[in-house]
């Protein structure tokens, strides 16, 4: 478990940790390091708007809906912009795709194009904003398939297990942008008077059991037997005389954070009403499945990893049970016996 920072951490910039691990690699391009700065830039531009999301009168909703059918808040379209432009000037992609676009967003021609492809949730939690919760904004990274100056859908329909990089960044009571390039889950703390993230949170290791569940135990009536039975073992005292506790925050992003950090397991199931999941694939559940597998944990949709899992479109969902382990080992294991 996480145990705070140390004098070996201390100091270091997310820029410097980067660039510090691309060095090691034999021919690599700086491309990678160039692009996590955009997205660390789009970062603090988005956490700067967050903090004073009620001061400049953006909360609320637009009126419009998303491809989704969900309601779009001012945010999410700033988040979703503030993404966009970022990166898209830097050559160091080919394609990218948000939860906010129906259709792949391509590299406008005058700018250069380059080999990864990037995906996103530009504000996860949205329903959070208006009540002072927690949010946050999630990232995959791939290499592009295809050749040819533009990229496509092909170059976003990759398996989770093909990620060269995944990440976060959650705007809590402090904010803090968690990624894994697959060597290490490591955490930078924005420190807002610098405007620079520093190492916080290095080599991240979730706990191979927890204490904690995390459901929307509302959607109890349109769960299967199996999820339910699941659900009131965590209730039912264990060996210790306890059961688990419930914490569920509505955001992925902060319940994953927690999950991440003092283990247990978070699930988005497959119910009635979202036969295949409510979380979508491409750009909250694979990143979060990357970053649970490189921190020690698993994830699963049920019956096999999440990072196995084909994507046939760009907004397909999943199910999702993610965190400690020996917790999603114990899911995967009810539901295959009901
Ligand atoms: P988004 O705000 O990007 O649409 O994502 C919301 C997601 C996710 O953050 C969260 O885990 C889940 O929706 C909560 O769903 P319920 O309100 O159905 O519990
Ligand atoms: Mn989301
Ligand atoms: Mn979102």
């Amino acid at each position: 478990m996480y145990t705070g920072p140390t004098s070996t951490t201390q100091g270091i910039t997310l820029e410097r940790h980067i660039l510090e691990r691309q060095l090691s690699i034999p021919g690599a391009t700086g491309d990678f390091t160039g692009l996590f700065q955009q997205i660390a830039l789009a970062a603090k531009l988005i956490n700067s708007r967050v903090r004073s999301a009620g001061l400049a009168g953006v909360l609320g909703l637009t009126g419009d809906t998303n491809v989704q059918g969900e309601e779009v808040t001012k945010l999410d379209i700033f988040a979703n912009n503030v993404l966009v432009r970022s990166v898209e000037a830097g050559g160091h992609l080919c394609v990218m795709a948000s939860e906010e676009n129906e259709g792949i967003i391509p590299i406008p021609d005058r700018f250069a194009t380059g080999k990864y492809v990037l995906m996103f949730d530009p504000l996860d939690g949205s329903s959070n904003i208006d009540v002072d919760i927690n949010i946050g904004t999630i990232f995959s990274i791939h290499r592009r398939l295809t050749t040819g100056r533009h990229g496509g859908e092909a170059d976003c329909l990759q398996r989770g297990a093909s990620q060269v990089a995944a990440g976060y960044v959650i705007y809590g009571s402090s904010t803090v942008l968690v990624y894994t390039a697959g060597q290490g889950v490591h955490g930078f703390t924005l420190d807002p008077a610098v405007g620079e993230f520093f190492l916080s949170h290095e080599n991240i290791r979730i706990p191979t059991k927890g204490k904690i569940y995390s459901v929307n135990e509302g959607n109890t009536y349109l769960w299967s037997e199996g999820v339910r039975r699941w659900v009131e073992g965590m209730k039912t005292p264990g060996p210790d005389g306890k059961p688990y506790s419930a914490r569920y925050v509505g955001s992925l992003v902060a319940d994953f954070h927690r999950t991440l950090l003092k283990g247990g397991v978070f699930a988005y199931p497959a119910d009635q009403k979202n036969p295949q999941g409510k979380l979508r694939l491409l750009y909250e559940a694979a990143p979060m499945a990357m970053l649970a597998e490189a921190a020690g944990g698993a994830a699963s949709e049920g019956s096999r990893r999440v990072m196995e899992v084909v994507p046939t479109s760009l907004h397909q969902r999943v199910p999702l049970y993610i965190g400690s382990s020996e917790d999603v080992a114990a899911a995967e294991r009810l539901l295959r016996e009901t």
